[in-house]
């Protein structure tokens, strides 16, 4: 292969940083140790079966047992894996004041053998982990936030609270993508630049700048098993997308479902296209199904950046505050225009047509 043109990660931010005279540097080598974790786990999903760690954690040699996170959900070898390649990976530097993750109950405490530094760290170290043993797209997922001042001042221990900061706050936010080609999407609030990691060299290498989400689609991602859990508004979206060209939206709609967000994520980034995973009333301890603050405020910033939008469905996903490190939220993202319309049909009455019984009868949603 001839030598490349292209920018390495590291020359990239350290181009970006430039622009910064008084910028320290610390802020790049964080977002490389980031990369440098995201590097490792895909080197083991990449050995799939032959890297011995398919399946869930914790079980015994009948495949008995097995450990469940605090969401309830059980885990992956993957997981547990992933969540300690992002710890081993960022907790010495010195830059950061604790760590949070879907795999953790609460927040990590940077040992004390380590210094403390200014920054979070908030990560989805193995996002669609119901893919991981079918050799499906996976990835992993990152939110970096500034840590309260005298947290950094004082150097203590990392308290739930001092995460609870509203998207809008993400100093910079990214995720890798484990699949046929192993990719880096990153934003540090100018834009959307998009790396590909070069197997040979184990470089990531720019090869998508600044990137930009259409405005329109015909294409939209939504999990129709929870249909008769929807509510109205997301009802009349839906039929409105399957009526095609015979309904309210006068043309033809695709739809995708990979179970994987982050695989969603990206091809709505490469070609535009609507994600919803709304708010619904299948289970009224969980308002949605993804998680706030290392899942949708991450790639809400991402889409936003890349001139898309992230929502609730009723208000910006990011302007939420969020009340725990846990908390779920509804999600709709992707395509600006689309997302604005389904956060309209929230706030507006439904439509005549909505009650016609022949408009129902020809839905395969209604119940
Ligand atoms: O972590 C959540 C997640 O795995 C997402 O990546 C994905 O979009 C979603 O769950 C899939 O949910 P479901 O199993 O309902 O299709």
């Amino acid at each position: 292969m001839p030598l490349s043109h292209r920018s390495t990660l590291t020359q990239f931010l350290i181009e970006e940083r430039r622009r910064f005279p008084g910028a320290s540097g610390d802020f790049n080598s964080l977002i490389l140790d980031a990369a440098l974790a995201c590097k490792a786990i895909a080197r083991v999903v990449a050995f799939g079966e032959l890297s011995g760690m398919l399946g869930n954690h914790g079980t015994d040699m009948n495949g008995n047992g097995g450990s469940v996170n605090v969401q309830g959900e059980t885990q992956k070898k993957l997981d547990v894996l992933s969540n300690d390649v992002f710890i081993r990976r960022n907790e010495w530097s010195g830059l950061l004041g604790g760590m949070a993750s879907e795999e953790m109950d609460g927040p990590y405490q940077i040992p004390a053998k380590y210094p403390r530094g200014k920054y979070l760290l908030v990560f989805d170290p193995l996002d669609g982990s119901s893919n991981i043993d079918v050799n499906m797209s996976v990835g992993s997922i990152f939110s970096i936030l500034r840590a309260p001042q005298e947290m950094a001042d004082s150097g203590r221990d990392a308290i739930e609270a001092d995460f609870l900061q509203p998207g809008t706050q993400q100093v910079a936010a990214g995720y890798a993508l484990y699949g046929p080609t192993t990719m880096l999407m990153l934003t540090v609030g100018n834009g959307v630049n998009g790396f590909t990691l070069d197997p040979n060299m184990g470089e990531f290498m720019l090869t998508h700048p600044q990137i930009r989400i259409p405005a329109d689609t015909e294409e939209f991602a939504i999990n129709a098993s929870n249909s008769r859990f929807w509510e109205a508004p997301v009802k009349r979206y839906v039929d409105e997308c399957l009526a095609g060209k015979t309904g309210a939206r006068g043309k033809d709609f695709n739809m995708r479902w990979i179970a994987s967000m982050v695989a969603e994520a990206h091809r709505i980034l490469m070609r535009g296209g609507v994600f919803l995973y709304p708010r619904d009333t299948k289970d009224p301890t969980k308002p949605g199904r993804l998680r706030l603050l290392y899942e949708a405020n991450p790639i809400g910033f991402i889409m936003e950046q890349a001139g898309g939008r992230a929502s609730t469905g009723r208000q910006p996903v990011m302007a939420v505050q969020p009340a725990s490190l846990h908390q779920r939220i509804g999600f709709v993202f992707g395509s600006k225009n689309e997302v604005e319309r389904i956060e309209r049909y929230h706030t507006e009455p439904a439509p005549r047509a909505i009650d016609n019984p022949l408009f129902a009868e020809r839905s395969l949603f209604r119940d």
